[in-house]
């Protein structure tokens, strides 16, 4: 008889937050990481780019420069989801419900060239509109804001025109799922002006639904009672954790 062989799987250690704060190599000579406080300006500016009159909104911006943004994430990487959530309930219970205790639970990233200067941005935020619908079907405000730490919304993501098609972006988005992936995270969404047609090409080839403008996605894999709805001129992308 052959001699019997295991297929050993090959385990990815967990990403700790010393990781995500030190960064990994991105492509093109960058390096991808939590923005610090001197990245806050040139992410701002870069964001700008990826819609009219769209920036880091301010209360995270605020976060970014005082170093308090997504510090409940940190909390949690490399210690499991039940620490994340304790560290964002503590956050949500210090400072209220308000964006102050959100932008604990955001995670805006940079890719940085060889100089140290900010050539794309990615932020992610709690879900605005799905905890306003929570809330509107009868969620209490405690509740609706809890979503948050199972759904992010991905609010923007930009790379210097000089330095597109070298797979910076999708690097970015990469490594934000995998983030939320680590912090038990069900669903990351989010929807670009459907005039923008080559985003459909660039969230299909990340691993994202893209949904056809106008249309929406159901909850009902979260148990949540509604679904969210692209306006008329926008679509939706949507990318769930596996089996949800
Ligand atoms: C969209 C954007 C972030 C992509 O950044 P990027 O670093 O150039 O993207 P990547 O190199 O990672 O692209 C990955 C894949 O997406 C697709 N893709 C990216 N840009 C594309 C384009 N302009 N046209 C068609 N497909 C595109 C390609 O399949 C690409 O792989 P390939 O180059 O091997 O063919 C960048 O074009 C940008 O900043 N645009 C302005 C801001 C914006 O519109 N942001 C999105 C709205 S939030």
């Amino acid at each position: 008889m052959g001699k019997r062989t295991t297929k050993k799987t090959k385990r990815t250690p967990p990403l700790s937050a010393e990781r995500l704060r030190s960064g990994w190599s991105g492509p093109a000579g960058t390096r991808i990481h939590l923005a610090r406080p001197g990245d806050a300006a040139a992410a701002d500016a870069l964001m700008t780019t990826t819609g009219d009159e769209v920036r880091i909104i301010p209360v995270l911006r605020e976060a970014i420069e005082n170093g308090t943004a997504g510090s409940a994430i940190l909390a949690g990487l490399g210690a499991g989801a039940e620490k994340f959530h304790n560290a964002a309930a503590r956050s949500f219970s210090e400072h209220g419900l308000g964006g102050e205790a959100l932008s604990t639970v955001c995670l805006v990233l940079v890719a940085t060239d060889e100089h140290d200067q900010a050539v794309g941005v990615l932020t992610a935020t709690a879900p605005g509109t799905l905890i306003q619908m929570a809330t509107t079907n009868g969620y209490t405000p405690q509740k609706a804001t809890a979503l948050s730490v199972f759904v992010a919304k991905l609010h923007g993501i930009a790379v210097a025109e000089h330095a597109r098609r070298q797979g910076i972006a999708a690097a970015m988005l990469k490594r934000a799922w995998q983030v939320y992936q680590q912090l038990g995270y069900f669903l990351l969404y989010g929807s670009y002006e459907a005039d923008r047609d080559h985003l459909r090409a660039f969230y299909t080839r990340c691993g994202y639904t893209v949904y056809a403008p106008g249309e929406g996605f159901s909850l009902e894999r979260i148990a949540l009672p509604f679904g969210l709805h692209a306006g008329p001129g926008e679509c939706m992308f949507t990318r769930w954790r596996p089996n949800h």
